[in-house]
């Protein structure tokens, strides 16, 4: 008669777990999402994202230290400017908050990973990521340069990563052409190559202003039912010069991140724990309806898990406590 299996003997006591356990997400996996404008001493709470702020620079520079301080690897740098226009002009100025965030953080918290997002639809009145054309679809000739602008004026500034957010197409190798230009071949991109048309956006677009005045982004996001596009979207960028993938939303993708992991075995991959992920654990811990602790550090290790290298993540400095602690119980 064959023994049973009894996989619940190396359950029994926590040290048993932890001798066994497959995934172990660590600070350094983490990388904190900052919004930075304009001003002194400024932290305004994002209703929508609680102990998530649009900060000074001076302010933005204390939550980089603080999460480098726990272990965190990088911070990635969103800009709210005073100013939108057409052409999200601002998006190339050197003397912008993301720009000066850059220069400051870098001087201050020089072992922090600085990685900036190059979008335009913070900087533009009408919200889209780029030009639109008479068609109201997004006009890759004249949107492109602008890209590469903002990306080089970030790589000047000190950026050590570039990370592509529209997800138009040719964007990674427009910059990667434009940062080798200016001289800035040493700076790499972590393309967000695989981004869903996703709902779960909602609070970062509060946290950023950046909604779309008019229409939406399904006409370069990806179709939330799709799995195989990830994988041609993923080769386009490593054809262009993608050094970091990365795949975004998270939880709703985590066959994706797999996918992509299998698929790309040689490049390191991140994942994005978004805006709306993170508000709706929020919401159900403050209604005492889950046990936040758990609840994200759960999340964050399936992401891990699935196959992420990187975690983009709101709670990356509340994780790194939480983990510096001893884990979910503390
Ligand atoms: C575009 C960008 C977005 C996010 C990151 N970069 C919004 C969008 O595509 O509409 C979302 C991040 C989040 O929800 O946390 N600049």
């Amino acid at each position: 008669m064959p023994r049973p299996d009894r996989p619940m003997r190396l359950r029994r006591t926590s040290a048993l777990r932890g001798l066994v356990r497959e995934t172990r997400l660590s600070p350094a996996d983490l990388v904190l999402p900052l919004f930075v404008k304009d001003g002194d001493g400024l932290r305004d709470e994002i209703t929508s994202m609680p102990g998530v702020y649009q900060l000074s620079v001076d302010e933005a520079v204390r939550e980089a230290a603080r999460a480098g301080r726990l272990g965190v690897s990088g911070v990635l740098l969103f800009g709210i400017p005073q100013h939108k226009d057409a052409e999200g002009s601002a998006a190339t100025a050197d003397d912008e908050a993301v720009q000066r965030a850059v220069r400051a953080i870098k001087a201050e918290v020089p072992d922090l990973a600085v990685v900036t997002d190059v979008c335009l639809c913070e900087y533009t009145d009408h919200g889209h990521c780029g030009f639109l054309g008479t068609d109201g679809a997004l006009e890759l000739e004249s949107s492109l340069p602008q890209h590469v602008a903002a990306a080089v004026s970030h790589a000047r500034a000190g950026a050590d990563l570039v990370a592509p957010s529209s997800m138009i197409d040719g964007v990674v190798g427009a910059i990667r052409d434009g940062l080798d230009a200016a001289g800035f071949g040493h700076v790499g991109i972590f393309s967000y190559a695989v981004k869903y048309a996703s709902a779960f956006y909602g609070p970062f677009r509060d946290a950023a202003d950046s909604a779309p005045v008019f229409g939406d982004r399904r006409g370069h996001q990806m179709d939330p039912a799709n799995a195989r596009e990830a994988l041609r979207e993923a080769a386009l960028d490593v054809d262009e010069g993608a050094d970091l993938l990365m795949v975004k939303p998270a939880l709703s993708y985590l066959d994706v991140i797999w996918r992509v992991r299998e698929a790309f075995p040689d490049r390191p991959l991140g994942a994005y724990h978004v805006s709306g992920e993170y508000a709706m654990l929020k919401a159900a811990a403050e209604r005492g309806w889950i046990d936040e602790r758990r609840a994200a550090l759960e999340a964050l290790t399936s992401i891990k898990r699935a196959g992420a290298d990187i975690v983009i993540t709101y709670y990356a400095t509340e994780a790194a406590e939480w983990l510096s602690e001893g884990g979910p119980k503390g």
